[in-house]
């Protein structure tokens, strides 16, 4: 196995694993585990890389809140100039608290906004909605005008672009549920741009995540940009493109040193077909921003061996983390003090009841023994957002490290958070 590990944000020094400067033994002392610990420098570097990536154009960045909702990380990105990608209602009341007077930055997307979730972004006076059917199109147009306002409004777009992931999370089909299918989009913007209340001002298109070949946003890119020229051409005002979020983060082959030659890679996929439109971009990153920035911090409660394979049993588990059980998805784990001699092939798995909980399988790692600390990377985005209390564990605390200093951005839930709803009904 080798110790890759993700600079800035997670390094071997003198031979211990560090967040930054900070030991990840002095965190689990300080902190407890299993703890998420995320590298501030790493995704105010990150953000940075995309922001110079797409200098070219006028563009928000707007960080995409289901990879990582922590309100000190969206407060974070705010001040750094970032707009925001939300799909609830919750999630747009998370960037008011975060970030106020900022909801002017956020664009809200999703298959079934509610009527209430629509009311309240109206009210707030959001910069987009991204509108991915006819019906939703109709009810946003009637809470508009009912709140005496105009909705700015793209519509999402199917293009028919395959993308290589996981089948989970892919979404640029036809036969996906997201958006409209794209030929279908020229008559749905006459009947938006017939609503007084409805301003129609951009197109948007999200082809899926963890997309690792810049072929399929450029297929996409082209596609759109047709789009807004026959919507231009058919007299509509499209100012703005959002250009959806989707790049992958390298999980198995070792850090990515160079972040920003990927964005750039990325860049240069997107912005030949949008340059001559124009149009104000917008992005809505969440993986590639906060994945490799942070890590699950977990301690080796036991090892044993059943029917002669050998299990390491840590104490977070797939309700901290579900990726793995979810999506098979691949994780490095890398021990905070690595022991030397022989690797040993385990299969790390957490404390919960079902075969399903498990981080890695038939993993060749450096000996561990109990008491052991190991952390897993790349957890940063889709790690904490995704938690549960199944089992009822409590969440885990989520750490900001930065330099030499950590403070606690998330206190660890206690049984009575858990139950806080359930008492004196
Ligand atoms: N915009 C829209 C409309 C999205 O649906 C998503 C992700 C994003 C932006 C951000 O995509 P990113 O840049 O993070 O790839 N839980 C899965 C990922 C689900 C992605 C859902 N949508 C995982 O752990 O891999």
């Amino acid at each position: 196995m080798s110790l890759a590990t993700r600079p800035p944000a997670f390094t071997y020094l003198r031979s211990k694993l560090h967040a930054e400067k900070v030991p990840m033994s002095r965190l689990a002392e300080r902190f407890s585990t299993p703890l998420y610990v995320y590298s501030a420098t790493a995704i105010r570097r990150r953000f940075q890389a995309f922001d110079k990536a797409f200098a070219p154009l006028p563009h928000t960045i707007c960080y995409s809140v289901k990879a990582s909702s922590n309100l000190s990380l969206l407060a974070m990105l705010g001040e750094m100039g970032a707009g925001f990608d939300v799909v609830s209602g919750g999630e747009l009341e998370r960037v008011m608290f975060a970030v106020p007077m900022m909801a002017h930055r956020v664009v809200f997307s999703g298959v079934g906004k509610t009527a209430a979730e629509m009311d309240l972004a109206l009210n707030a006076n959001i910069f987009l909605f991204n509108v991915e059917s006819e019906s939703e199109l109709e009810l946003l147009s009637e809470r508009a005008a009912k709140l005496g306002q105009r909705a700015r409004v793209a519509l999402r777009v199917n293009p028919d672009v395959p993308a290589e992931t996981h089948p989970y999370i892919s979404t640029g089909l036809r036969e996906h549920k997201f958006g409209i299918p794209i030929e279908e989009a020229a008559a749905l913007y006459r009947k938006a741009a017939s609503y007084a209340s409805l301003d129609p001002a951009g197109v948007s298109v999200h082809i899926g995540s963890q997309i690792m070949e810049m072929e399929p946003f450029a297929a996409a890119m082209q596609r759109v940009t047709g789009l807004v020229n026959e919507l231009r051409a058919a007299g509509h005002n499209i100012w703005c493109v959002d250009a959806g979020g989707g790049l992958g983060i390298r999980y198995e082959g070792g850090p990515d040193k160079d972040f920003q030659a990927d964005v750039k890679g990325y860049a240069a996929a997107i912005l030949p077909a949008l340059g001559p439109l124009g149009a104000h971009l917008l992005l809505e990153p969440g993986r590639s921003i906060v994945g490799a920035a942070g890590a699950l911090l977990t301690r080796v409660l036991y090892k044993k061996t059943n029917g002669g394979k050998r299990f390491v049993i840590v104490d977070a588990a797939m309700n901290d983390l579900i990726r793995p059980s979810l999506y098979k998805a691949f994780h490095q784990i890398v021990p905070v003090a690595p022991r030397p001699g022989p690797e040993e092939v385990v299969d790390i798995v957490g404390p919960v009841c079902e075969t399903g909980d498990f981080f890695a399988r038939d993993r060749s790692l450096p000996r561990l023994e109990e008491g052991d600390l190991v952390a897993i990377l790349d957890a940063g985005a889709y790690g904490m957002s995704l938690a549960s209390n199944y089992n009822s564990r409590p969440r885990a605390a989520e750490v900001f490290v930065e330099g030499r200093k950590a403070k606690v951005v998330r206190l660890r839930e206690t049984s009575r958070d858990q139950v806080q709803h359930e008492l004196d009904l």
